[in-house]
């Protein structure tokens, strides 16, 4: 996820950039550049690192100029560098883009474009738009846009502005958003109105396909085949800081709801369901021999990435059928791991930077064993020191609590899982076509999922003065229930145990009472059963239980009273949306607590000490 600014107008374009790119910076801030056109010579200024580097450089320059786009990045493609900064030029410097989102097929396109003789100067995506623009520019930088955006394959949301057709702004949208803002004589973009509250509250909003060109005189919007039509504008009634949050009331809640899209640009590119298959060949480096290799997987992590590497064994060996061992990060490296050298040690983390999963990976590189990362932050300490990367685009994660970075790993297990499944072809193509057409389907439940929240909050309003939780799981989703009960531990200082649920009669049923709730994940599948008996042991102990269940479930309402239902889906994918609910309960009970959501007390986002 990045921030993208432009501006069109009376002011002096600099100061509304920067200013923009400040209240931006929550989207993404590895670096950052602007672009100014002045009396059509292109002015443009970028750096790596946080904001600051960029301001401190503008500082040794007088720029004037009343339009330009600015830019900051979450990088994911090509490392957060200066060269890989946006905004980004063709050959000759003529054409400048600003963008958000992820071209899936800009390798293809950069490898066609370089054959045509383009000289690239980046690593990124979005560098391969600018090219194209020039490739087909014929004097109108609207239409030669037009004629790019159809070469485009996923999501973006640009601006772009030009020195040989001088004096407009042209944008674009599909599946990132982008919205347009209506000012006195002065036109802006921007990926999300925090960055011009400051200027207007009048903002349009454009849909997927549709463009428009900005300039002195106005606001011009087209749809996808380029007809011009009118849209309305809305009235913008936050103020900057809710913004900042797109209106939520805290990043968590936000980064809950933006589960949706984090899975869809997880998956983008690296998933076909016409070819049923999942392609990794440009992430991971090994081939079919040392893949075949392998001898053991060892998932080390800590926190909420262990627990999402505990759900990546199950699914490994259901699929790979290679044994798979899982340690929290701080056993690991302490321990006598027995890894081998043809093992592979894969390190989920979020932050890129735990001081112990960094240690366990140095630990385990010793022994000479195949590194993968499952990580969030391009460039980070553990990437870079890792054979391969998989990273999980799910922009930056701000609220201390991991929700969304957890859904992104859990994404990028399964599709690892697939992809070793299918090279080492341990599992049935037709099983494995089964669960990624299951895996496309994931963000609309997602979305429905989401949008149950009430539910969840009624029960956060019932509970939130209980002082213990108890959550049981079994298979797949045991770790779903360590995974609920970390949330609420972390956001609303409740204590809270995940168990599995088979281990109940062997001493945590002598912790219920009518005092305790019980949540118990019960979707219909293999241990169903299992899970029926486990809910009547402890309704049977007067234990007050909340049940997840899946649509179409008839017999766990005349169990229990308090069911939420979510949408079905293979019994493998469940965690991806029973930990949704769960997320919720501890936001909600954690609001209802009074609880400084977003930065837990004694916790932080990233621990870089062991
Ligand atoms: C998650 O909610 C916690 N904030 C914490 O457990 C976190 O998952 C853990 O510190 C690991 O961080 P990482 O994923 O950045 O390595």
């Amino acid at each position: 996820m990045c921030g993208i600014i432009g501006y069109v107008g009376t002011k002096e374009v600099v100061p509304v950039l920067m200013d923009g790119l400040r209240k931006l910076e929550y989207r993404g801030y590895d670096s950052a550049g602007i672009t100014v056109l002045n009396r059509n010579k292109l002015i443009l200024h970028r750096c790596a690192g946080k904001l600051m580097n960029l301001e401190q450089e503008l500082q040794k320059f007088l720029i004037r100029g009343k339009i330009g786009l600015g830019h900051t990045r979450w990088a994911t493609h090509g490392k957060p560098t200066r060269e890989n900064a946006h905004p980004h030029t063709d050959c000759k410097g003529n054409f400048v883009v600003v963008h958000n989102g992820i071209i899936e097929n800009y390798l293809t396109l950069r490898k066609k474009l370089i054959k045509e003789g383009h000289k690239f100067q980046s690593d990124t995506d979005t560098e391969v738009i600018a090219h194209l623009i020039e490739k087909y520019f014929k004097g109108n930088l609207f239409k030669a846009t037009q004629r790019a955006l159809k070469d485009l394959k996923g999501s973006y949301a640009l601006g772009v502005i030009s020195t040989i057709d001088p004096g407009k702004i042209v944008a674009a949208r599909h599946g990132s958003p982008l919205i347009v803002g209506m000012g006195e004589k002065e036109y802006f973009i921007a990926s999300d109105v925090s960055a011009i509250l400051a200027y207007t509250k009048e903002v349009i909003s454009l849909e997927d396909g549709e463009t428009a060109i900005l300039d002195f005189k106005g606001v011009k919007f087209f749809n996808s085949y380029a007809k011009k039509i009118h849209k309305s504008s809305r009235i913008i009634k936050w103020n900057v800081l809710m913004a900042e949050k797109s209106g939520y009331k805290h990043f968590m809640l936000k980064e809950i709801c933006e589960q949706t899209e984090v899975v869809r640009d997880t998956l983008r590119g690296r998933i076909c369901l016409e070819k049923g298959g999942v392609f990794l060949e440009e992430e991971i480096s090994w081939g079919k021999k040392e893949i075949d290799e392998i001898g053991k997987i060892f998932i080390v992590a800590c926190g909420t990435s262990y627990h999402s590497g505990l759900i990546g064994k199950y699914v490994l060996e259901d699929l790979v059928k290679i044994p798979c061992e899982v340690d929290i990060a701080s056993e690991f490296r302490y321990r006598s791991p027995l890894v081998k050298k043809n093992d592979l040690v894969i390190v989920v983390t979020q932050s890129g930077e735990t001081a112990d999963t960094l240690a366990a990976l140095r630990e385990a590189k010793k022994k000479g064993v195949k590194t993968l990362a499952i990580c969030n932050v391009i460039d980070s300490s553990i990437t870079r020191e890792c054979d391969c990367v998989l990273y999980t685009r799910c922009g930056p994660e701000i609220g201390v609590a991991s929700t969304k970075a957890f859904m992104g790993q859990l994404i990028i297990l399964y599709l690892l899982s697939l992809y070793l499944a299918k090279i080492k072809e341990s599992f049935s193509p037709i099983k494995a076509k089964e669960i990624i057409s299951a895996l496309f389907e994931l963000p609309l439940k997602i979305e429905e999922t989401i949008k149950m929240q009430d539910i969840i909050h009624d029960y956060a309003q019932r509970f939130f003065k209980k002082s213990d939780f108890l959550y049981l799981g079994r298979n797949v989703n045991y770790p779903i229930a360590l995974e609920g009960a970390l949330k609420l531990k972390e956001i609303a200082y409740i204590h809270a145990e995940g168990y599995a649920a088979g281990e109940m009669k062997h001493g945590p049923i002598a912790l219920i009472d009518e005092n305790m709730p019980v949540l118990v994940i019960a979707n219909q599948g293999k241990v169903y059963d299992k899970i029926l008996s486990n809910i009547k042991e402890v309704k049977a102990r007067d234990g007050i239980v909340i049940v997840l269940a899946s649509k179409g479930d008839r017999k766990i309402h005349k169990e229990v009273e308090d069911v939420f239902y979510l949408p079905k889906t293979m019994e493998i994918l469940t965690p991806v949306l029973n930990v949704i609910p769960l997320q919720f309960l501890a936001y909600y009970i954690a609001v209802k607590r009074g609880c400084d959501v977003d930065q837990p007390r004694n916790l932080a986002k990233s621990v870089t000490v062991e």
